[in-house]
């Protein structure tokens, strides 16, 4: 694979940062997470949008104007001649000596990106529906940021893999924030679309607002607010969204079944018009 760093276009087994880069002491770095399909990126403005506001957020300069990051994008798709997968990009604060006060201007972002190829449509998760646990939500309270602190995610991950489920839904006072990588829904008894109102508890999804626009045009009813643990057990149907994942229903949360225990029609509806408004 061919990827981007700091400027040049190399072999993967050649391209190196420094030991230390702000991303892995500090994780002070933030990224990005755009789809590809058929060789096209999707919701490719609303990534850039909030990779804008993150280093805003966090005081840190820009390696790239917004023409120049398209550009990178355009280019490594075509050079890895992705079809179907994602690009990661970040951009930490940069190499200096460790020190927790920030670098001078002198010392230059590092900006990364990277392909890889992934069937996103055809999911086996996504037809069978996911099994998730609920976890205490740990984390700072900056989650509207999308910082590489992934720690945590990474933990409740595999604590749900490790107990035969697929993810974690987190839980702050009782309620929902949203899963490891990816904003949580239910569908309440009345068909209502419930998902947390947006805040520094969570990231904003990029896919999160596109399936609400969905939903909005299939006359759907959407609440944006917090839902608690006891209605997300009793709820009719419950899925999650992200750029990798779209639209992925959940069968069973801490054990309880929900709905009749398969993907719920709502979700699924939800799931074919996201990729066919997407592409
Ligand atoms: N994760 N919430 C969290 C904590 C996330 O990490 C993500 C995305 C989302 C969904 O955001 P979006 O719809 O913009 O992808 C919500 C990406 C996919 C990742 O870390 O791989």
């Amino acid at each position: 694979r061919t990827v981007f760093v700091n400027g040049s276009y190399v072999l993967e087994n050649e391209a190196s940062i420094s030991i230390f880069d702000r991303g892995s002491l500090f994780g002070d770095a933030v990224y990005e997470v755009t789809s590809v399909l058929d060789g096209k990126l999707i919701d490719y403005d609303g990534h850039m949008t909030r990779l804008r506001r993150s280093l805003d957020e966090l005081k840190m300069p820009s390696p790239a104007s917004d023409e120049e990051l398209l550009e990178i994008h355009r280019k490594l798709v075509e050079l890895n001649g992705i079809e179907e997968g994602l690009i990661y990009l970040q951009i930490s604060r940069g190499a200096a000596d460790r020190d927790f006060l920030f670098p001078g201007p002198d010392v230059k972002p590092t900006l990364l990106l990277f392909t890889q190829k992934k069937s996103l449509i055809n999911s086996a998760l996504a037809e069978r529906g996911q099994k998730i646990i609920l976890v205490d939500d740990l984390r700072w309270r900056r989650c509207d940021i999308k910082t590489v602190q992934l720690l945590y995610a990474s933990l409740v991950k595999n604590q749900a893999h490790d107990s035969g489920a697929d993810d974690a839904w987190m839980v702050l006072d009782g309620e929902i924030t949203e899963g490891s990588s990816n904003n949580a829904y239910i569908v309440t008894e009345d068909g209502t679309i419930v998902t947390r109102d947006l805040s520094s508890d969570i990231l904003h999804g990029i896919t999160r607002k596109a399936v609400l626009k969905c939903a909005g045009e299939l006359q759907l009813k959407i609440e944006e607010r917090p839902f608690t643990v006891a209605e997300a057990k009793a709820a009719k149907e419950a899925f999650s969204t992200s750029a990798t994942s779209f639209v992925n229903p959940v069968i069973e949360i801490d054990g309880a079944k929900i709905g009749e225990g398969t993907p719920g029609p709502v979700a699924r509806r939800l799931r074919e018009v996201y990729i066919a408004s997407s592409k």
